[in-house]
């Protein structure tokens, strides 16, 4: 049996998602059409023998539950979440559920981040752990040497793909292999993490003022335990030649979007919208999701990159570039919107535009409304931020709307 766990995170950690993390919690928010987190999910369920799925997080039960239930009965898998009362880092965390997770006696567990989206190659991770043997296997990625210090970066033996070495965030460059913070482990992970806490017993209050920023209930997979244990045959590398990006940002998560919509064009052409309606020729470009219940004016121009949620309303002649439009979002005759995220039940108006500004790349900024603006009939909105529930009657660039 294999079970896996995903951690989600807590509010404290989604602001660098606001607005749209303000009502919703990080994890949840679409990603072509599909909460972040059901793209690892659907992956876990492709796994042979996986009994059920852990999420754990900080983030009241309740904004977990609807999602939790849906996607169990969907999948035909149990996905429960499991709450902190407090974060505990992301091996605290794992060892804080052991007797849950364990429950069944799995003999893997995978540990998977919410915040990355890749093809998840899980299957791949897990044969690949078998032949090496070990505590664990994790995916690892190469990027460039100026990218690479955002993340764990580690030296792998290039034979036996044994991690020789690894630093997480590290100041001067050590590698350009990464950690793309998805795991495979045996039940001896939890013996490994019960370890660092009895150090941390130990040495508890000079240990804690002299190494340990963080307090002593709290342990990080990454620092406290990836780094101790390489180079001692316990831990290996499986190294992705697929798409992987973080999900740290809203304009990170328009070009993940991206990402998911053309691997849809492989796994589920299904669920990608095309020019041809029932009776009608729409004008659809590259790959595009519109959920069924949206309401599209035959003479609008969709896409590429565009995915559109529940209940949208889209009026005749209205052009959307590179986007993510939110429930319930309705955008009137003409206007135009690319490169921007549109929060839940808000409203465009007509010949209105709302766009990144200038050339629209990672650094530049994308125009992300919050939950129900108004943008009212003629007006430009540019690179921009809006919080909830504003309304923009004069044109605005750059800007923090509070
Ligand atoms: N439940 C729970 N409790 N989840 C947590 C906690 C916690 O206390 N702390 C972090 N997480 C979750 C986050 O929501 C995220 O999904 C994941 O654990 C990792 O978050 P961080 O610990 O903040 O690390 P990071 O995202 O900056 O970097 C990690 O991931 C990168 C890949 O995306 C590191 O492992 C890097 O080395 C790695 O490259």
């Amino acid at each position: 049996k294999v079970v896996a766990v995903i951690m989600v995170g807590g509010p404290t950690k989604g602001t660098r998602f606001r607005p749209l993390s303000f009502n919703t919690p990080k994890p949840l928010i679409p990603l072509a059409g599909q909460p972040m987190i059901h793209h690892p999910i659907s992956a876990c369920k492709k796994i042979s023998n996986l009994t059920q799925i852990f999420l754990i997080g900080f983030y009241e039960e309740r904004e977990f539950a609807l999602y939790v239930s849906s996607i169990s009965n969907e999948l035909k898998i149990p996905v429960r979440y499991l709450k902190e009362d407090k974060p505990h880092g992301s091996a605290g965390a794992l060892y804080y559920f052991r007797d849950r997770i364990m429950e069944e006696k799995p003999s893997h567990v995978f540990l998977l981040n919410c915040d990355v989206c890749c093809s998840f190659p899980l299957q791949g991770i897990l044969d690949a752990h078998r032949s090496y043997g070990g505590v664990g296997t994790m995916l690892v990625i190469k990027v460039s040497a100026e990218a690479a210090s955002q993340f764990g970066e580690l030296i792998a033996d290039p034979d036996t793909k044994e991690l020789l070495h690894y630093t997480e965030k590290p100041e001067t460059f050590v590698s350009d292999l990464i950690n793309c913070g998805v795991y495979v482990f045996t039940s001896d992970i939890f013996k490994t993490i019960e370890g660092v806490y009895s150090q941390i017993r130990d040495t508890s209050s000079n240990y804690q003022s002299a190494t340990r920023s963080a307090p002593v209930h709290f342990v990080r997979l990454d620092q406290d335990i990836l780094s101790p244990l390489a180079g001692k045959k316990q831990l290996y590398t499986y190294e992705n030649k697929d798409f992987w990006e973080q999900i740290k940002t809203p304009a990170q998560s328009l070009k993940c979007s991206a990402l998911y919509l053309s691997q849809f064009r492989q796994t589920s052409p299904r669920l990608l919208a095309s020019g041809d309606g029932t009776n009608k020729k729409l004008m659809i470009v590259g790959d595009v999701y519109i959920h069924p219940s949206v309401k599209l004016h035959p003479t609008a121009k969709i896409g590429p990159n565009v995915s559109i949620s529940a209940n949208v309303r889209i009026g005749p002649g209205v052009r959307l570039i590179s986007c993510i439009i939110l429930d319930d979002v309705e955008i009137k005759e003409n206007a135009v919107v690319i490169n921007s995220i549109i929060g839940w039940k808000s409203s465009i108006g007509k010949w209105s535009r709302v766009q990144a500004s200038g050339d629209y790349n990672d650094r530049l900024g994308i125009t992300i409304l919050g939950e129900a603006v108004t943008v009212e009939d003629e007006v430009t909105v540019i690179g921009s931020i809006v919080l909830q529930n504003k309304t923009l009657n004069v044109s605005v660039q750059d800007d923090i709307i509070l």
